[in-house]
């Protein structure tokens, strides 16, 4: 992990930007992302695995900010897209066709249509539905749809149920029977070429071993597969790298290669993943700015700007995310995510156990529950870390509130990559009667 976000004398930057520069720039909330850290994962996880040379295709929903998918792409990035709208995204990036694999239970007509058109590296294959589909509209296009087939391995990744996949009661991938039935139908269908298959068991996967395990499950499969004459190329083991949002917390990623690698090799298949998180997660923070500090009868509030539609994984995942404020005297020079702590019980100064809370009209509004932090004021700003992955990607417009502007640093540069919406942009589309728009007034 790299050191993007750091202390400086009492002072968070991020690269070498003062955070603080930037929120009297842009405002809170804010999202603030270090394109070096995201650069630096890639490297990370290419550099792990580089005896299988693999294919990185960086997971869009994750984080899916424009100017960081396209410094990925000049990277040499692959990505993994789940919509017509991310391929979209990824291509307006600059991303290679040819590096984007292309996954998702509910592809319709038309986005297989546009995949094909704009000859994308593999569909990654759900069901048996949909290699029915598939095959109708290559025929159509007079092409042969390049695919892999998800197998769903039946492993517990031992995560959030809400984001565990690779189980037989999830929704996702095809489980190793129907498989070999699926093997069967392609060979019936037309305009189909099975060139891999893909694995991808759940998200924030702490252990070693669970995609090791679900590797082992596939290898049956895999020997039918290629005994049947299928030209398999790829092995896709997906992503589900888990990352520190706490500390010492995250997948140590030469280990979990070493876990790894032999496994793929032996299979003599090329190495295809699909990290989200793993790249983006500690690339970000969400900037909010204490509103009120109010006490109640039980408990101490802190009642920030940003809120649950800007980031919703407390309220969904009851995710743990690190919160400190920006600026404390106390703090010790260093990484913000480091093992060595800039912020301990001993150097907080007076220090108080605070919710912190957002201002919409719901209790699972919140940040942090019983966070101890140093005793803060009205007006002063707050870092909740761990936020470049599934942030600013799920937030809502509820409570008719703006999306929160994406601010990307490089260096000693940064700039606003997407504005925060204003007014006109929430109402965009709405209409009072079947022929008059809304006008915002004054
Ligand atoms: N590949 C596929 C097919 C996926 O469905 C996902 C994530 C990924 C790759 C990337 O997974 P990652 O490396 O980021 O774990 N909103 C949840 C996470 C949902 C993950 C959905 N699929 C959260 O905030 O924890």
């Amino acid at each position: 992990m790299t050191d993007a976000f750091h202390y400086v004398k009492g002072q968070l930057y991020c690269e070498q930007v003062p955070v603080a520069q930037i929120a009297a720039k842009v405002g809170t909330p804010a999202y603030i992302y270090s394109q070096n850290h995201f650069i630096a994962q890639y490297r990370a996880l290419r550099e792990a695995f580089a005896a299988l040379d693999p294919l990185v295709c960086y997971s869009i929903k994750a984080n899916s900010n424009l100017a960081l998918l396209r410094a990925m792409a000049l990277e040499g990035s692959g990505f993994d897209a789940v919509s017509r709208g991310e391929i979209m995204r990824a291509l307006r990036a600059g991303a290679d066709p040819k590096r984007i694999v292309f996954a998702g239970v509910g592809k319709q007509a038309d986005e297989v249509d546009y995949a094909l058109e704009k000859g994308i590296l593999m569909f990654n294959v759900e069901s048996e539905s949909e290699l029915e589909l598939i095959s109708k509209v290559a025929a159509r296009r007079k092409v042969d749809a390049p695919i892999a087939l998800r197998i769903n391995p039946d492993v517990d990744p031992q995560t959030h149920k809400y984001i565990a996949t690779g189980k037989s009661e999830n929704k996702f991938g095809i489980d190793l029977k129907r498989g070999e039935e699926c093997l069967k139908r392609i060979r019936q269908l037309k305009n189909l070429r099975l060139i891999g298959v893909h694995l991808h068991i759940g998200s924030q996967i702490l252990k070693n071993d669970r995609h090791a395990e679900a590797i082992d499950r596939v290898l049956p499969f895999l020997k039918s597969a290629k005994q049947q004459d299928f030209p398999l190329e790829y092995l896709n083991v997906g992503g589900g790298y888990g990352i520190s949002y706490e500390i010492g917390q995250g997948l140590a990623i030469a280990e979990f290669a070493r876990e790894m690698a032999p496994r793929i090799k032996a299979t003599g298949l090329k190495m295809a993943c699909e990290p989200g998180r793993f790249i983006s997660g500690n690339g970000g923070i969400l900037l909010s700015q204490v509103v009120y500090v109010k006490k109640s009868a039980e408990k101490d509030f802190l009642i920030v700007d940003g809120a649950m539609n800007d980031l919703i994984r407390p309220t969904i995942y009851q995710a743990f995310h690190k919160i400190w404020p920006i600026k404390h005297p106390g703090l010790k020079d260093g990484s913000a995510l480091g093992a060595d702590s800039p912020l301990t019980d001993a150097n907080m100064g007076e220090a108080q156990v605070y919710d912190v809370v957002g201002p919409i009209c719901e209790s699972g509004d919140y940040f942090a529950l019983g966070r101890k932090l140093p005793r803060m004021q009205e007006g002063e700003l707050l870092a909740v870390f761990s936020a470049g992955a599934y942030g600013a990607t799920m937030a809502s417009n509820y409570n008719t509130r703006s999306r929160a502007p994406e601010v990307v640093v490089n260096g000693s540069d940064f700039w606003v990559a997407r504005e925060r919406e204003n007014f006109e942009d929430l109402i965009r589309g709405e209409r009072l009667t079947p022929r008059e728009t809304f006008k915002a007034q004054g």
